[in-house]
């Protein structure tokens, strides 16, 4: 039997994030430098899209590049934020054409002015796509996404818009980069580290998690597909005991 015809239908995730890791490791092993494994990784996320989208998957957000990741040596910051803007001119139409929104999570207005045009533009394009939005986690941090929200409660119930009795865990999600995207169920990291490295904190309290050895460039629908069936294999209890889940 396929890895396909083994996937249940009727339980396919909304919201899958992606923690796209390896691209440097697998550079190595190949005898390449750093940033052929990032150049390679694009054809992951085309792949990884792709299969989202014929598997009715609404949200997908793939962790691209994070704060942290500006103290990187700067040849290779450099070469990322160049690969960024290539890759967005380049796909712009197809994604455009596949019904698919982009939306952005993260600081960026602290990319480089070139990156944040290409951004806005491929923002705007297909701002009315409904197919599948994906989303780019760039210059994102979860800490950073949270401290912005509380500093935005705190504006307001300084200007007495807001009392504190008012704030709450729905409030609080409307204040963050995330708001109305639903928390992911599913969220997979390659490469073989099993951590969170500062992503979405807040937006993975009950998620499910799927850790392969896989490297990002060598990530392909079929290994897509296993943490499908990994998450479709949980049971997810909130908190109840099975009985009630199945009951
Ligand atoms: C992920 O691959 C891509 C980014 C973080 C931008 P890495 O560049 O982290 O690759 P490794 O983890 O060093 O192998
Ligand atoms: C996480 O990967 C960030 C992205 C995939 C963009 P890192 O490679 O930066 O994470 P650490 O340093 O291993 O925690
Ligand atoms: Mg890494």
């Amino acid at each position: 039997m396929s890895l396909e015809a083994k996937i249940d239908y009727t339980n396919i995730p909304k919201h899958i994030a992606v923690i796209m890791d390896g691209n440097g490791r697998w550079a190595k092993q190949q005898g390449q430098d750093r940033l052929f494994g990032h150049t390679s990784g694009v054809e992951s996320v085309r792949s990884t899209i792709k299969v989202a989208r014929e598997l009715g998957i609404k949200f997908l957000t793939l962790y691209a590049f994070s704060t942290e990741n500006w103290n990187r040596p700067k040849e290779e910051v450099d070469g990322l934020m160049d690969l960024l803007v290539q890759s967005i001119a380049n796909e712009v139409d197809e994604l455009n054409e596949n019904g698919i929104r982009l939306i952005t999570i993260g600081d960026d207005t602290q990319l480089p002015r070139n990156c944040q045009e290409g951004l806005a533009g491929a923002r705007e394009k297909t701002k009315d796509n409904t197919e599948l939005t994906l989303v780019l986690a760039l210059n994102y941090s979860a800490r950073w996404e949270i401290m912005e929200g509380l500093k935005k409660i705190a504006v307001e119930i300084e200007n007495k818009n807001l009392t504190s009795e008012q704030v709450n865990e729905q409030l609080f999600e409307s204040y963050l980069s995330t708001k109305n995207i639903p928390d992911p169920e599913l969220l997979i990291r390659t490469s073989g580290e099993n951590r969170v490295s500062n992503f979405l904190l807040w937006q993975i309290a009950y998620t499910e998690f799927h850790f392969t050895d896989i490297f990002w460039p060598e990530f392909r629908k079929e290994h897509f597909l296993k943490a499908i069936l990994d998450y479709q294999a949980r049971e997810r209890r909130f908190g109840l005991v099975s009985e009630q889940i199945q009951g």
